[in-house]
C-alpha cells in the first residue's frame, strides 16, 4: 500500500476524537442540556466532530488514493416507513395519537440502546490483519470512535444525546403526549425472545474479530436505514397541520440527522479498510477481508429487508388496529389508512453477493 500523503493527519488521540470544542450557545432540548450547539452565525455543529469529521475524511481520502472501494449501501434497499408520513398524519388528524407517540418513543429508546457500541470488544487488530493498520479508522475504533458514537446516541454524563432530543421533538410537536406505559415491555417481547440464533458465518477467523465486524456491518445497515425513519420524523413533526411546534420540532430532528452522518461514515470506512486487507485465519491461513465484509453485509441486508421488515410491520399493525378503536368508525379509518400504504418489494440484490474468485494472475 502506498505511503500516506494527505494534508490531513491520519493519527488522532482519543481526546481529540471525543472533543466537541466550544460553542457560542448550547443546545437545550425539553429543558435538558444536550450535546452539540450553535456557532456564532446560528448554525448547528454536531458534537465531537472538530477532529472526528476531518479524521474520517482523511481515512476515506487514503482509501481513494490507494484505489480501494468505499462501501456504499444502496438506499433503494431501505424499506419504507410503516406507517408512512401520510398514514401517520391521517391517524393524528383523526385523533388516533397513540401509534405515533409510540413510534416516536420507540425511536428515542432505540437511540439510547446505541450506547452498547462502546461494549463491542475490539480484539488486537494488528495481529489479525496481515497488512499494517496504522493511520486507519480501524486503528481508532477503540481510540474514541466507538465511544463518540455511544455518547452521541445516549448522551454522556449530564448532557443529553439523541434519546433526549427525540423525546423533546415528540413533546414539542405533540404537546407532551401521554406516553404508553408498555412501550419498553412490548419492545422486549418482540426483540430478543424471537431473535434467531446467530450462526457463525466465518468460523475460520478469530471469534471476537468476527463478532466485531458483524456488529459493525449490522450497525452500519441500521444507521443507513434509520435515515428513512428520521426523514419520516422530520417531515411529520414539521408539518403544521399535525405539529404544534413545526419549526422547533423539525429543527430538533434535523440536528439529530446531522449528528448521524459521522456514524455512517466511520463505519463504512472501517469496513472498507478491512475489505482492502487480508485477515488471518485461526488455522494459520488467510482470507480476503473483502469476502468477509461482503458476506456480512449481504446477510445483514437480506435479513433487514426481508424477514425483519415483515415482522416489524406485523407487530406494528396489530397494535395499530387496536389503537384505532378509539375512533368513531375504526373500520373505515383502517380502510383509508391501508390505501395510503407504500407498496414495496425488496430489491432482488443487496449488492454484496458473493463474487467469483478472481483468476490467479
Ligand atoms: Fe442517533
Ligand atoms: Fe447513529
Amino acid at each position: 500500500m502506498a505511503a500516506p500523503s494527505t494534508d490531513l493527519p491520519l493519527e488522532y488521540s482519543r481526546e481529540e476524537l471525543l472533543d466537541s470544542g466550544s460553542y457560542d450557545e448550547p443546545l437545550i432540548a425539553g429543558g435538558v442540556r444536550c450535546h452539540g450547539g450553535f456557532e456564532a452565525d446560528g448554525s448547528y455543529r454536531s458534537p465531537r466532530t472538530i477532529h472526528r469529521a476531518p479524521a474520517v475524511q482523511a481515512w476515506q481520502e487514503r482509501l481513494r488514493r490507494e484505489d480501494c472501494d468505499l462501501i456504499q449501501i444502496d438506499p433503494a434497499l431501505m424499506p419504507p416507513q410503516y406507517p408512512n408520513v401520510e398514514q401517520a398524519k391521517l391517524l393524528l388528524l383523526e385523533g388516533v395519537r397513540e401509534p405515533v407517540v409510540r413510534r416516536l418513543t420507540i425511536i428515542s429508546i432505540v437511540e439510547g440502546f446505541g450506547a452498547i457500541i462502546r461494549d463491542v470488544g475490539v480484539p488486537d487488530l494488528a495481529s489479525h490483519v496481515v497488512e499494517p493498520i496504522t493511520g486507519t479508522s480501524l486503528d481508532h475504533l477503540e481510540q474514541g470512535l466507538f465511544e463518540a458514537h455511544a455518547r452521541d446516541e445516549a448522551g454522556y454524563r449530564d448532557e443529553g444525546g439523541h434519546k433526549q432530543m427525540w423525546e423533546a421533538a415528540r413533546d414539542l410537536a405533540l404537546e407532551n403526549p401521554k406516553i404508553p406505559g408498555d412501550v419498553l415491555m412490548q419492545m422486549m417481547g418482540q426483540g430478543p425472545g424471537r431473535r434467531r440464533e446467530r450462526k457463525r458465518g466465518f468460523p475460520q477467523i478469530d471469534e471476537r474479530l468476527e463478532r466485531m465486524l458483524a456488529t459493525m456491518a449490522q450497525v452500519l445497515a441500521v444507521e443507513v436505514f434509520a435515515m428513512g425513519a428520521f426523514d419520516w420524523g422530520e417531515r411529520l413533526l414539521s408539518d403544521s397541520e399535525v405539529s404544534a411546534e413545526p419549526e422547533a420540532a423539525g429543527r430538533m430532528v434535523s440536528f439529530i440527522r446531522a449528528d448521524e452522518s459521522p456514524h455512517v461514515e466511520y463505519l463504512r470506512t472501517g469496513l472498507s479498510e478491512v475489505a482492502a486487507r487480508t485477515l488471518r485465519t485461526v488455522d494459520g491461513g488467510s482470507i480476503p477481508g473483502r469476502e468477509v465484509v461482503r458476506g456480512m453485509l449481504h446477510s445483514t441486508l437480506r435479513g433487514l429487508t426481508r424477514e425483519r421488515r415483515e415482522e416489524q410491520r406485523n407487530d406494528i399493525r396489530g397494535a395499530l388496529i387496536e389503537a384505532m378503536q378509539v375512533h368513531a368508525n375504526p373500520a373505515s379509518l383502517l380502510e383509508r389508512f391501508d390505501e395510503l400504504e407504500t407498496k414495496w418489494t425488496p430489491p432482488e440484490h443487496t449488492g454484496f453477493e458473493p463474487e467469483d474468485p478472481e483468476p490467479q494472475a
